[in-house]
């Protein structure tokens, strides 16, 4: 099966930046990671991409007017790649329509919640305001609508007593360390596809997310 070919977009710590490199260096991953783009200098990710030898670049949004020329300079380093998919890895802005609309199909995200709850930021806290018992991460493509694109996979984490936001992010992280690579790996598989605008998983549309669960796939026929 061809490797598929991956642009990586980040902010900050890259811990799921690491997930993909490591599940690639492991032979789990079929992929390569063509570029790294950090909107910050100083994420501790671009660190990381370097010494797995994978080129990085910094596009400071800062340096732009408006979002829309920011990403315009995003689509001008992304495009000659052509890469299969771009992986939003804990990258902390918001995209215009315009550049969502450009990677169409093929623009993943990771959040910290179970989407459709929580969308935004604070999720860990809010999700210990409202005493959840039970909380978690997705993987989705992204389409217009903030944190709102097709769900592809969702891994859960039990909220415990004592948890502060740090505590359960840190457990949220572990959950995402797995489903994040896996959804790509399963997308290079081509066992995730588009048509028209809803998502395959093999031959039936995923009317409900797959699940990672004690260290397995639960796929539609086992629901
Ligand atoms: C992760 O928890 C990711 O889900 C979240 O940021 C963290 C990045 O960690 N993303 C979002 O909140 C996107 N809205 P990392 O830099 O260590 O991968």
């Amino acid at each position: 099966m061809k490797k598929l070919s991956l642009v990586v977009l980040i902010s900050g710590s890259g811990s799921n930046l690491q997930a993909i490199i490591d599940a690639i260096q492991s032979g789990e991953l079929n992929a390569e990671i063509r570029l790294v783009i950090s909107n910050r200098a100083d994420a501790g990710g671009l660190q990381r991409a370097e010494k797995a030898g994978i080129e990085t670049r910094v596009i400071d949004h800062k340096h732009y007017p408006d979002r829309e020329s920011f990403d315009r300079a995003m689509i001008a380093e992304i495009d000659p790649l052509q890469p299969d998919l771009v992986i939003l890895a804990g990258f902390m802005r918001i995209l215009s329509p315009a550049f969502i609309e450009h990677f169409e199909h093929r623009l993943l995200n990771i959040h910290p919640s179970l989407l459709p709850r929580y969308k935004g930021l604070n999720t860990h806290q809010q999700a210990i305001d409202n005493s959840d018992a039970i909380h978690g991460a997705s993987v989705h493509f992204v389409n217009v609508e903030l944190d709102s694109g097709p769900l592809v996979i969702q891994a859960e984490v039990p909220v415990l007593p004592g948890d502060d936001a740090k505590t359960l992010a840190a457990r949220v992280l572990e959950q995402e360390h797995r489903i994040y690579p896996l959804a790509i790996k399963l997308y290079g598989e081509g066992k995730l596809h588009f048509d028209n605008n809803t998502l395959f998983y093999e031959d039936q549309p995923l009317v409900r997310p797959l699940r990672w669960k004690d260290g397995q796939l639960i796929t539609p026929e086992h629901v």
